[in-house]
């Protein structure tokens, strides 16, 4: 069975892909693989800091991996936070203080139009492909939901009526732009390894 390196030590995203992947591929977390490198995200867009990830995986180890970046990016903002999402009020990554500062960044804009981008980028027998995963959606004026994580209260998927944080996992994966991201590498690799 191919083996793959997930640039990552979410345990949750570990298990999505797996299952995405109906178990046909060996995945491992970066501490499975006993990398314990800090990968630094230096760049300004999700494609660019999802590629670096991807490149220091594979030199420090020769092997196939991939890797993700995710960002909100709202309309009015110009895309802000984009790659800046996890520590847009700051190095502390803070979810509550994130959300504060959009909901002022915000104020008086009647504009809410958002999305969320996921990239991943796959370095696959020597060379790199990169699969995307957009959910469209709007910024609520205040958080609604308690499920989920960083920015879930404050975004509600077009067609959906309420938050990502009203929203199971199952539900929340039938909007996701994770899950739409981890399906075209799930189908690129499935098909690349004659297993479709
Ligand atoms: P990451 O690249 O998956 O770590 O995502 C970067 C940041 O984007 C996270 O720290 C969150 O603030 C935000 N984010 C990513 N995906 C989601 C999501 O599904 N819901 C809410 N916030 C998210």
């Amino acid at each position: 069975m191919d083996t793959l390196i997930f640039a990552t030590n979410n345990e949750n995203k570990v298990r999505e892909i797996r299952h995405a992947l109906n178990n046909q591929f060996h995945i491992i977390s970066l501490k499975e693989a006993g990398i314990l490198v800090d990968i630094p995200e230096p760049h300004d867009t999700l494609e660019d800091n999802a590629r670096e990830k991807s490149l220091v995986i594979h030199q420090l180890t020769g092997k196939d991996c991939f890797s993700e970046d995710t960002g909100l990016e709202v309309e009015a903002l110009d895309g802000a936070p984009g790659v800046l999402s996890a520590r847009y009020a700051g190095p502390e990554q803070d979810a509550s203080k994130n959300m504060e500062k959009l909901l002022s960044a915000l104020e008086g804009i009647t504009n809410r139009k958002a999305r969320f981008r996921t990239v991943i980028s796959l370095i696959y027998h020597g060379k790199e492909y990169q699969f995307e995963g957009i959910c469209p959606g709007v910024i609520l004026d205040k958080k609604q939901g308690e499920q989920g994580f960083g920015y879930d209260p404050l975004f509600i998927p077009d067609g959906a009526g309420k938050s990502f944080a009203d929203m199971s996992m199952e539900e929340k994966n039938t909007y996701s732009h994770r899950k739409k991201a981890t399906a075209k590498l799930a189908e690129f690799l499935m098909t690349r390894h004659g297993k479709n």
